[in-house]
């Protein structure tokens, strides 16, 4: 058996670039890396800058051809605290020499129980006070989801249009923002329905319809919803990121967050809120949902938590995780005690270093760089939106191309010629001035999401990056024509 296995093995093509060169040499040009990863890395994975890094620290990120690059990504929003944080460092480097696999179904480690104990005091409300950590935010939706179909005893769940939860099955099943997560994988997971996020290109509205009146449009789609097509007894929660991620950058109207509370409770839903990207400072509170003053039944955390060791959290009421069974709940991974010790570290530092203030402070310089854009005639026309919160901040082009723009006021009313693509070109921009940037969601948007202790230098040369980036495009794009 052994024997066939080996005979057809070695009959598989061979690999035209190995680890190592002719001359038994391991690689050491990034071309022979960038050469070696394109031919091995899946496909699947998509990457906005050819290269190799190997250095992050503070707000920079270094790669081996010598860039070195301002980072406004964080790695999408995980090294809140900048890369390598020493501190965070410091206390996973020691944990290693601890203990490094605590087990979590064997018995606690301490880690864990220290990050409890620091995260209860900063939860949005006193009622979340039972915790489940795990490895990535898919996997603690995941476990949210599971949690909620076990504790009411129903199947369905209502997410936004609109919203990323991740790629996992039950986390693509409720994920709302792009064909690309689910495409050709169904059937996804049953019992999910979705409302449209009062977000006004959902509603086919222009940018500066009142919130009140996009909250009202997305509430009564609810009420529809659970009237027409799943029964409140059959629905077992509403999960909902408070600053939706993917879909675009665009923070939940309090109203809105403060109506589906109101729904949960008349019915007996639990309310889910993903805050695996809005979380740990990066709204410049601790949660984002706080500022709504709505309690969840399940609050969903990860990224900035351990600021790159890979930590996620699961919140909800001690009466509400006693109805789970011992062994429901676990992992291997689960709740690793490195990334726990860093989290400890990531906690601590958020207070003693006054992160939130430096969010709040650069915050501000960000939206003035952005709206003294958007007053300037020649680039009022090509800038269609600014928002956000904290440091979780976008920026929406103009665009005639969107989906369903026949129907769509904003693309309708468009007379200037917009450069196509015009997000990724300034994002493509940005890199080839040093700085990392990311588009978001289905319409042409570029996100910010800078380290939340950015300095003020930092900040301004980001926001000079970027004006240069945009003014070169429209320009080149002009050139074209
Ligand atoms: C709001 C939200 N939920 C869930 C996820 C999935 O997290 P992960 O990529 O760690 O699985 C993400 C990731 O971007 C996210 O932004």
């Amino acid at each position: 058996m052994l024997n066939r296995i080996a005979r057809s093995s070695s009959k598989l093509p061979r690999s035209p670039v190995t680890a190592t060169k002719p001359n038994g040499r391991l690689m050491s040009s990034t071309s022979d890396l960038q050469a070696f990863g394109e031919r091995h890395v899946t496909k699947g994975l998509g990457r906005i800058t050819p290269g190799v890094m190997t250095k992050g620290q503070g707000s920079y990120v270094e790669f081996q051809d010598g860039r070195k690059m301002l980072d406004f990504t964080c790695g999408i929003g995980v090294t809140n605290l900048g890369h390598s944080h020493p501190k965070v460092s410091k206390a996973a480097a020691e944990q290693c020499m601890n203990i490094v696999h605590a087990q979590c179904s064997i018995a606690f480690h301490e880690p864990y129980l220290r990050l409890i104990e620091k995260l209860l005091p900063v939860m949005p409300h006193p009622s979340l006070d039972s915790f489940f950590f795990w490895n990535s935010g898919s996997e603690a939706v995941e476990a949210a989801l599971k949690m909620a179909r076990i504790i009411t005893g129903r199947q369905n769940i209502i997410s936004m249009q609109g919203a990323y939860h991740g790629r996992t099955m039950g986390a693509m099943g409720v994920t709302k923002s792009k064909t690309i997560y689910s495409e050709g994988v169904a059937p996804l997971m049953p019992g999910v329905f979705s409302i449209p996020f009062p977000f006004w290109h959902q509603q086919a509205a222009p940018p500066e319809t009142p919130t009140s009146v996009l909250t009202t449009q997305s509430l009564y789609q609810l009420h529809l919803l659970l009237s027409q097509q799943t029964s409140p007894s059959d629905t077992a929660a509403i999960i909902v990121e408070p600053v939706i991620g993917e879909g675009g950058y665009v923070p939940a109207p309090k109203e809105f967050l403060q109506g589906l509370r109101e729904v949960c409770d008349k019915h007996g839903i639990l309310l889910i809120m993903d805050e695996v990207q809005s979380g740990f400072g990066r709204t410049g509170t601790w949660f984002a949902i706080e500022e709504s003053g709505v309690r969840p039944d399940i609050l969903v955390m990860a990224k900035g938590l351990a600021n790159g060791f890979p930590l996620s959290g699961v919140v909800s009421r001690k009466e509400l995780t006693d109805k789970l069974k011992p062994g429901s709940m676990g992992g291997t991974y689960a709740g690793n005690a490195v990334a726990c010790a860093a989290a400890v570290a990531v906690a601590d530092a958020i207070k003693e270093e006054k992160i939130l203030d430096n969010v709040n402070e650069r915050s501000n310089e960000l939206f003035s760089s952005l709206l003294s854009l958007q007053s300037d005639s020649a680039l009022a026309p090509y800038i269609l939106d600014i928002r956000g919160r904290g440091l979780m901040v976008a920026v929406e082009f103009a665009s005639s191309e969107n989906p369903g723009a026949i129907y769509d006021p904003t693309a309708v009313a468009i007379t200037t010629k917009i450069p196509k693509g015009i997000a990724s070109r300034v994002a493509k921009k940005c890199i080839e001035k040093g700085m990392l940037l990311l588009t978001t969601s289905v319409y042409e948007v570029v996100r910010f999401i800078p380290p939340l202790n950015i300095s003020k230098e930092d900040m301004a040369k980001g926001c000079k990056v970027f004006e240069e980036s945009v003014r070169e495009v429209l320009k080149e794009a002009e050139n074209e024509q």
